[in-house]
């Protein structure tokens, strides 16, 4: 089917089915174009909670929707793509977190969004990108198992003397930016604001004039009065800030980086997704109870 026929015919089901298109910042220009909301993990999940919609298709990867029916386990939701899936959710596994916990009895576990439901259900509390320093600094607990990025659990040690135990993950895409490229693109383009994820390294975060979620970006980049911007996160970002901010100029942090899990998803994807209600994500109660009171002590403190 041609593209503009399959954006009519997702419109139709949509409208039929009283579906909510939800899609991620990394997503393609052609699903960002379609979905009702787009946004950051936070901004998704308080929206996948507060719709009325009983039918959602999550455009992200897997941990997304998987937030989307913690929060919301009566609603059906969607992910059009099995595949999608986030490389660095995929770095914590059961056994060793447990033996982790055993080891620090007093620590509090606060997991990243960005890890499977299971995991969740062994954690305290989550938080997102926009929300992990907030959350790390309302517990009472002085000693924070932080799990799965290493990278983002430095950006929060800066502002908590809690002691921080990181797990040793990362995203392969933020890991990739590298000091050099920063130092580079600045000498290119002088005049520039430089927003990093927190998920770049720590020597990349130094040379920031600003460290972002994906919708903290968003929101920067509109309200900051700057020509030129360059940014350190994933390229369907990238792209985003620029359709919505014609005036001004976006470069990457060194060449453009993309993640391979956002990707998958296609317009022929959301369209079958809609139509035959694919992929349903589905989770055991059990661990629907466990991740949904980690998932609300993050919205309560963030
Ligand atoms: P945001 O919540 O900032 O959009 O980040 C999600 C993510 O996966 C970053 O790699
Ligand atoms: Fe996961 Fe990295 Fe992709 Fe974000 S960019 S979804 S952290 S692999």
């Amino acid at each position: 089917m041609k593209e503009e026929n399959l954006r009519e015919e997702i419109g139709e089901l949509k409208g039929e089915k009283g579906a909510l298109l939800l899609a991620h910042n990394y997503q393609s220009p052609q699903v960002q174009e379609i979905a009702d909301f787009l946004g950051d993990s936070l901004d998704l999940s308080r929206k996948a909670r507060d719709s009325d919609a009983q039918l959602i298709c999550f455009c992200g990867v897997r941990f997304m929707a998987e937030s989307a029916k913690i929060l919301s386990p009566g609603k059906t939701v969607l992910l059009p793509r099995k595949e999608a899936l986030c490389e660095m959710a995929a770095m914590v596994n059961l056994p060793e977190l447990r033996a982790l916990k055993v080891k620090h009895p007093q620590a509090v576990v606060v997991s990243y969004v960005n890890t499977t439901a299971e995991v969740k259900a062994e954690s305290d509390v989550c938080c997102t990108s926009a929300n992990a320093v907030k959350v790390v600094q309302n517990l009472k607990e002085d000693e924070v198992i932080f799990l799965p990025d290493r990278n983002l659990a430095s950006w929060v040690s800066r502002f908590t003397s809690k002691k921080i135990i990181p797990w040793d993950g990362y995203c392969y895409v933020h890991e990739r930016f590298t000091s050099e490229d920063v130092k580079e693109a600045r000498r290119l383009h002088p005049q520039s604001v430089v927003i990093v994820h927190p998920e770049c390294r720590p020597e990349v975060v130094d040379l920031a004039d600003r460290v972002e979620s994906t919708g903290g970006m968003v929101r920067l980049a509109q309200e900051v009065q700057a020509e030129e911007f360059i940014i350190g996160t994933e390229e369907g970002l990238i792209e985003r800030l620029r359709r919505e901010n014609p005036g001004k100029r976006f470069y990457s942090v060194g060449p453009a980086r993309m993640c391979r899990g956002m990707k998958y998803i296609r317009l022929e994807d959301v369209y079958l997704s809609l139509k035959e209600e694919r992929f349903k994500v589905e989770l055991p109660q059990t661990i629907i109870e466990g991740a949904r009171k980690a998932l609300d002590r993050m919205l309560e403190y963030g």
